[in-house]
């Protein structure tokens, strides 16, 4: 017997599972499509997990390990500006589960979150799966994928609207929002008593523009919940560790709950990352410096071929117009693949106004990078309108 709930089958399947695992199989495609570092994990990372091997059999407590909070207190005052206690702290199985909880503890059915489109496609099946309301707030090319605060205003329904959730930098434009912006969110906020969700999964990986958390912002510690995660920063996706910062009841709530989704996040996960938190910067510091590298290529390569793409201030993806050549994001990226053997991302990926785009990764070797920029250009060339 197979029941499967209509909550599941209502789930949207994203079709980047299908293109990346037609790229996975196919050894002459070359892959635009992942969301994660393509950088081994640091060294003294991998010597952690090796020292920590026999010693984490154990159950860790669900809201974390102390030493792993007590660095994650230390390291949200000194790069974030954030005051933390242990309780206002959760770690969890990557930022995900995160915003999971998050989500399952401020809304009711049918309640609202405005969410950015397009934005990272793990927000809008999340809250449909609590029932959740989420309403799209636009995002433009014009405005560089800025929010645009007066859009927002329009937005918020006094009675409805729990959450406002921004991603800086962000997935998939590479958006960074300014601290001018942030006020201005962070007023919007106030003034309605609502929660800002703040995912800051690329917080390290900017380039010309600092990252502000908007959690740092006067008073804004009581509205904001903030997400953070180890799997960019350290190139430490499998390890599933992330965590969120908030308001002490809310993170009590969201610890009630991770419970009974996954108790707590891997013992070692968490004592490897308290370790990551003191590790050389340099780590960091040289991925961030070789994906600078490949962004500049990559961005002055898709503008030339004729698919305008702003240049992205922060994570690992550009975004790129391409509706020159074809209005349909979902063929151009099947096309491709299957003509050029390029795999990338449809922007409908990301919500209805992300079509007409597409999404490149840059966390991919440069001289993949550079053939399959040499591909794409003959593949634009055939088919601009
Ligand atoms: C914007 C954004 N937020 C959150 C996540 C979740 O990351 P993790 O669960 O590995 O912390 C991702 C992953 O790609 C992301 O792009």
């Amino acid at each position: 017997m197979v029941h499967i709930s209509e909550r599941e089958v209502e789930l949207p399947d994203a079709v980047i599972g299908k293109l990346l695992k037609v790229a996975a199989e196919d050894k002459s495609v070359i892959s635009l499509g992942p969301g994660e570092p393509d950088f081994p994990a640091p060294p003294p990372i991998v010597e952690y997990t090796k020292q920590f091997a026999d010693k984490c059999n154990h159950y860790s407590p669900p809201g974390g390990r102390k030493e792993l909070k007590e660095a994650l207190i230390k390291k949200l005052k000194k790069e974030n500006g954030i005051t933390a206690h242990p309780d206002n702290i959760i770690v969890t199985c990557g930022s995900q589960e995160a915003l999971l909880l998050a989500t399952a503890c401020t809304c009711d059915v049918s309640e609202q979150i405005i969410i950015p489109n397009p934005s990272y496609l793990g927000y809008l099946p999340l809250f449909q799966l609590f029932n959740a309301f989420p309403v799209p707030l636009q995002l433009h090319e014009k405005d560089d994928w800025n929010i645009n605060p007066d859009d927002l205003k329009h937005l918020i329904d006094p009675k409805k609207t729990k959450a406002i959730m921004i991603n800086t930098p962000a997935n998939p434009t590479g958006n960074v929002l300014s601290r001018k912006l942030l006020e201005e969110i962070a007023d919007l906020a106030v003034q309605h008593n609502l929660y800002v969700f703040s995912d800051e999964a690329y917080e390290k990986l900017v380039y010309n523009k600092p990252h502000v958390s908007m959690a740092s912002l006067n008073g804004m510690e009581k509205y904001t919940v903030t997400f953070q995660t180890f799997s960019k920063s350290y190139a430490m996706c499998g390890y599933r560790v992330g965590y969120a910062v908030g308001p002490k009841l809310l993170i009590e709530a969201m610890t009630k709950t991770h419970i009974y989704t996954t108790t707590a996040a891997p013992t070692i996960s968490q004592m490897v990352a308290a370790k990551a938190l003191s590790m050389d910067p340099k780590y960091t510091e040289a991925m961030r410096k070789e994906y600078d590298q490949r962004r500049k290529y990559i961005v002055k390569r898709l503008n030339q071929m004729g698919l305008p793409t702003t240049t992205p201030n922060g994570a690992f993806y550009t975004f790129s117009n391409i509706k020159d050549v074809m209005d349909d994001s979902f063929r151009f990226a099947f096309q491709l693949l299957k003509e050029a053997k390029v795999a990338v991302v449809p922007g409908k990926e990301f919500g209805t106004y992300g079509e007409g785009y597409i999404r490149c990764s840059y966390a991919t070797a440069l001289p993949k990078i550079e053939t399959a920029m040499d591909r794409m250009e003959k593949f634009v060339k055939k088919y601009k309108k």
